[in-house]
């Protein structure tokens, strides 16, 4: 079962507690094939997804991400990372500092709304030291780790946090 894009926005929330449950690896790819799709400028999908799945790892990435155990926690963490020179060779400084970064901020809301549709929790977790991932996953000083995606089925309903109202943030130029 999956579900309407609009009930996926609506309803996604960051989880932070996961059942025991293990997610199938037909399931983790079909969350991939979702990211995948996101746009990147000049089509370039300058980005990296590492599936761990090692207890090891998966502990030492909740430890690089200033203790946040609960990544450990999660039967599969993902960790996506951009490539900034990739983006830079076709689009200079603009392409490395800007680009990238939304191209892998698209693919990773792609990956939250597909795993929230196939009835996964997960988090976008941003706050780590980026030299202890890429010592981690094994990436190259040429790659930014971008986020680490714990994922799993949930064990807690998360609340939903207050959003602004349209009126506070939406700027309307007739
Ligand atoms: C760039 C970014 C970084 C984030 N970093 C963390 C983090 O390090 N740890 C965490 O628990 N949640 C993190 N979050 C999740 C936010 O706290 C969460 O999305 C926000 O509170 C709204 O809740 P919701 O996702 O349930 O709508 C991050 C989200 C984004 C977009």
């Amino acid at each position: 079962m999956t579900k309407d894009v609009f009930a996926a926005i609506a309803e996604r929330r960051s989880v932070r507690r996961f059942s025991g449950e293990a997610v199938a690896d037909a399931t983790i790819t079909r969350i991939l094939e979702a990211a995948l799709q996101a746009p990147s400028a000049g089509n370039l999908q300058p980005w990296k997804f590492y599936v761990v799945k090692k207890e090891e790892s998966k502990k030492a990435l909740g430890e690089a991400a200033w203790q946040q155990e609960f990544i450990a926690s999660a039967p599969v963490v993902i960790v996506v990372s951009a490539l900034p020179e990739l983006v830079a060779a076709h689009y200079g400084p603009r392409g490395r500092d800007l680009y990238v970064i939304q191209d892998t901020a698209a693919a990773i809301m792609n990956l939250l709304l597909a795993a929230h549709a196939v009835g996964l929790g997960s988090c976008w977790v941003g706050a780590f030291l980026e030299k202890e991932v890429r010592r981690i996953i094994g990436a190259g000083e040429d790659e930014l780790p971008v986020a680490i995606i714990p994922l799993g089925y949930a064990a807690e309903e998360s609340a939903k946090p207050a959003r602004r109202s349209l009126n506070d943030c939406v700027v309307i130029l007739d």
